[in-house]
């Protein structure tokens, strides 16, 4: 496979109220999932270490956050809007002449295709860039008081308090810092840790934050989940779960907390989502979609297409075109923008030929002649048909290049599976009949967040909403969303006949919240 030299990277800074330290207790070595070529047993190419940091540290960062939150009355939370726009630009100015340096990493470290490493950056620096111009809208609502029944008001959002931020593998910088950066723009101060996978890339913007923050108000420390994330939680210092991932981990964390009431949570979880193929369907337009929703970085966006339905009619005509077009991606080296690429996480083709094999055993075939080759940690896209309910393929959440497709007669079958889905994300309907659109959305918008007619299932355009029901998110994100989501709405309140006082601290510039500097 092809791809260009590495030399190692040994990251030993952390980053704790506002000071980068220097690391000299254990590392944790990192390696890509590609192999090396020239050593007669392939093995994992070393990329460096990052520091394996201890419970201690994990508490000092927190203690950091808690300290610059103060309650609320910390530097940051109180600082003027323009003080944390400022911040937040200066931030993105710091980020922009790492971008080249992240890419690389992000095809290093998980293996995402060139081309999509550069959107995942290039797609974060605008959704920063537009969370300042709405962090900017939503100001401007709050510098206005209301009357209502002889009540004055004034309603701002303000922040939360501390915030422990956890990624993901598979958009290590895009999802993570579409929580992180609006949470801190709020006035927020957090504890960071970066994902199992994709961790180096998060350490050239460590300056950057250590530049555009007030100390204690962003904290980056490095290790495992269990040894940092736990403590913290247990502590009850927390006040927001930012958490991409999976329940399991979220429900394990917020269990932690002493008073998982007050915890506020925002989190992306686990999807499967459906592509319901009718008969009706314009079969190429299905297709296509299907190949790029099931398949795009390997099956490993939350929003993949994970579970295929396609009606009797048709069952044939689709699966003969969708595997022909799964078949013609190309696999190996993210450097050479190759479709399929290796697996980051350990174990995982394994996992994949466990699902194959079960699906098999229950009934199913591999129905495209590439479905299922193994090269390194390449599985290259496997479509079972037809797969049995009683596999774990069907129930949960297989992240990867496999895909269980179903036939349906009757649309009601495909409906009882997804109302009984422990999932609620987005779906895919193909057809060309408006009735059967119609027919779709109002059957399916009270089972799932996003009803996608003959198209893939997507995050994207960030300025829409993105959650899920059940299992599939808490809170909603998006350029508008996540800001409101990261804060709580507070208002300033008082009778008609406190007029010349209200008037009086808003002329004396006397409050900074009652302030009616609009900002342009
Ligand atoms: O992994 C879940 C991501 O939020 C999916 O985003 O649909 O833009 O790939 P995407």
């Amino acid at each position: 496979m092809k791809h260009p030299n590495h030399p190692a990277r040994e990251h030993s800074s952390y980053l704790i109220n506002g000071t980068l330290e220097n690391w000299s207790g254990s590392t944790a070595a990192v390696y890509s999932p590609i192999l090396s070529a020239d050593e007669k047993e392939a093995k994992p190419i070393y990329l460096g270490s990052t520091p394996d940091m201890t419970s201690e540290y994990a508490m000092e960062a927190l203690n950091a956050a808690q300290k610059a939150y103060d309650h609320g009355r910390g530097e940051w939370p109180t600082a003027s809007a323009h003080e944390r726009i400022a911040a937040m630009e200066k931030f993105i100015a710091l980020m922009l002449p790492k971008r080249d340096e992240v890419i690389e990493l992000l095809m290093w470290e998980i293996c995402k295709k060139r081309s999509d490493a550069e959107k995942e950056f290039d797609r974060t620096v605008t959704y920063l860039e537009e969370t300042i111009a709405e962090y900017k809208n939503l100001h401007r609502e709050g510098s206005h008081i209301t009357s209502v029944n002889g009540t004055l008001a004034q309603i701002r959002r303000g922040p939360i308090g501390v915030v422990l931020c956890l990624g993901p593998f598979n958009y290590p910088l895009n999802e993570t810092f579409c929580v992180l950066l609006p949470a801190l723009l709020m006035g927020n101060t957090c504890v960071f840790k970066p994902a199992k996978y994709g961790v180096l890339l998060i350490t050239p913007l460590l300056e950057a934050f250590a530049e555009s923050f007030p100390p204690g108000v962003v904290n980056v420390i490095f290790g495992r989940g269990r040894t940092l994330a736990s403590p913290i939680m247990q502590s009850g210092k927390v006040d927001v779960l930012a958490l991409i991932g999976n329940s399991k981990s979220s429900n394990a964390l917020i269990s932690q907390h002493p008073k998982p009431n007050r915890v506020r949570q925002v989190l992306g979880l686990e999807a499967k989502n459906p592509a319901v193929v009718f008969s009706d369907a314009d079969i190429d337009v299905a297709v296509k979609e299907c190949v790029k929703g099931a398949w795009s970085f390997n099956g490993q966006r939350c929003t993949a297409l994970k579970v295929i339905y396609v009606q009797k009619e048709v069952r044939s005509k689709f699966l003969a075109a969708f595997a022909k077009a799964t078949d013609e991606l190309s696999w190996g080296s993210p450097f050479e923008d190759k479709d399929i690429t290796p697996l980051p996480e350990v174990g995982k083709v394994g996992y994949m030929e466990e699902y194959v094999k079960e699906a098999c055993e229950k009934g199913a075939e591999v129905i495209n002649a590439r479905g299922g080759q193994v090269e390194g940690n390449l599985f290259f896209p496997a479509i079972l048909f037809p797969t049995s309910r009683e596999t774990g393929l069907f129930r949960e959440e297989q992240f990867g290049p496999v895909c269980p497709v179903l036939e349906f007669e009757d649309f009601e079958e495909v409906l009882t599976d997804i109302a009984e889905s422990d999932y609620g994300q987005q779906v895919s309907v193909f057809t060309r009949n408006p009735e059967t659109a119609g027919m779709c959305i109002d059957h399916l918008v009270n089972q799932v967040c996003r009803v996608n007619i003959n198209a893939s299932c997507q995050r994207g355009p960030d300025a829409l909403p993105f959650t899920g029901r059940k299992d599939s998110a808490v809170s909603t994100l998006s350029v508008k969303a996540a800001l409101r989501s990261f804060s709580i709405r507070t208002l300033v309140a008082c009778s008609e006949d406190q007029k010349d006082l209200v008037e009086e601290v808003i002329a004396g510039g006397h409050s900074e919240f009652s302030s009616m500097n609009y900002l342009l």
